[in-house]
């Protein structure tokens, strides 16, 4: 069983929360987690302005995912930061090229999920998640979240992220939060409950 974490990261919060999410998928007895980024559309100049340049450097080593990768694994794991709401440019992108996977029907039956963070706590994270479920839906993938049996996400002791619908991580208004432990575990949860699922699909 093979999970690909094909993700986006401008800062590093949806970096370190894919590593997290691979940490729970490989707890499952024989799945694997590959980690892959989806390629960068913005020019040298804007990410500069962004500041985006040194933060990425931590996650260049990650290979760069070819679309046609998707259809050889048995489960995906999609990592998006918030853009107003939604999945990041950078990400609709790629999945926009994803056509022929479709036509194909090469993703029909794969375990999809998502996880997002986003800069405020109300700042779209659940909206993010399921407006990326919608694609899913329409490449035939059995979507998961993640259950309230990782019970970090009723906790109200402490601000975090994370919800039904997929782990996620407050990154703080000038992005200076790093995710949390309880939004570590939920990613790790969440990588679990995909690698079992799954698991269990692909037994004949
Ligand atoms: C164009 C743009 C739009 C954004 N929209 C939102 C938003 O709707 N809500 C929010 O809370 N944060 C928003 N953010 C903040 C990002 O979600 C935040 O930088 C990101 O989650 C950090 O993750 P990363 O370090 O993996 O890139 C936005 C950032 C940019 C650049």
């Amino acid at each position: 069983m093979k999970a690909l974490i094909v993700f986006y990261s401008m800062y590093g919060h949806i970096y370190r929360m894919a590593e997290a999410m691979a940490e729970g998928v490989k707890e499952v007895k024989v799945a694997e987690a590959e980690l892959r980024r989806v390629p960068e559309t913005l020019p040298e100049e804007v990410l500069q302005k962004m500041g985006a340049i040194e933060p990425q450097k931590a996650f260049a080593h990650i290979p760069v995912c070819k679309v046609d990768e998707l259809a050889s694994a048995d489960a995906i794991i999609f990592g998006t930061p918030t853009r107003f709401g939604n999945m990041c440019g950078q990400m609709r992108q790629f999945l926009d090229a994803t056509g022929q996977l479709w036509a194909k029907g090469a993703l029909v039956g794969k375990v999809g999920s998502v996880f997002t963070s986003s800069n405020t706590q109300h700042g779209g994270q659940e909206s993010t998640i399921l407006s990326f479920h919608n694609t899913l839906f329409h490449q035939g993938m059995v979507v998961v979240g993640l259950p309230y049996s990782f019970q970090g996400q009723s906790r109200i002791d402490e601000i975090t992220g994370g919800s039904p619908y997929g782990a996620s991580t407050i990154a703080g208004p000038k992005g200076e939060r790093l995710p949390s432990q309880n939004e570590l575990a939920a990613a790790r949860f969440q990588g679990r409950h995909v690698a079992t699922i799954a698991m269990k699909l692909a037994k004949p």
